[in-house]
């Protein structure tokens, strides 16, 4: 991913992390995806009172980008206000290895200003899968 490109979806997160709606953790957590058209889908972390319903902003942004009609996210940007950048959750891997086994994924700490850029492939080597 072009650096301008990986700049821009950090930038796009970073814009939506104040909605992020998460008042038991504390942990506001903001995701960017852009997809091969080029376009950028975004999404927050959603939690609840009961607190296994919370919903990951990776996983928020994956379902804006499926409800607008796409289906290949090139690059995934997660961002978050927690001391160092987060990697996304085992299940946001495995929801974005779905589309793209190989998606790059970029975390960002607004609050280090640390970046760490790899692979899903690194992250996820053995996707679950029933097709292919
Ligand atoms: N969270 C995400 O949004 N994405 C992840 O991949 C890991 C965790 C959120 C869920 C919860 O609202 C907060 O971070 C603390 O777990």
């Amino acid at each position: 991913m072009d650096e301008r490109t990986i700049q821009k979806l950090i930038e796009e997160a970073v814009k939506v992390l104040p909605n992020s709606y998460a008042p038991y953790s504390g942990i506001h957590v903001a995701s960017a995806i852009v997809t091969d058209k080029g376009n950028i889908y975004r999404g927050v972390n959603v939690e609840n009172s009961s607190y296994g319903l919370t919903i990951c902003a990776e996983r928020s942004a994956i379902s804006a980008m499926v409800t607008a009609g796409e289906r290949k996210p090139l690059a995934v940007a997660v961002v978050t206000d927690a001391e160092h950048p987060i990697p996304p959750c085992g299940a946001c891997r495995q929801v974005i290895a779905e589309f793209n086994e190989e998606a790059e994924i970029i975390m960002y700490s607004v609050k280090s200003g640390e970046r760490i850029i790899v692979n899903l492939r690194e992250l996820l080597p053995s996707p679950f899968k029933l097709r292919g």
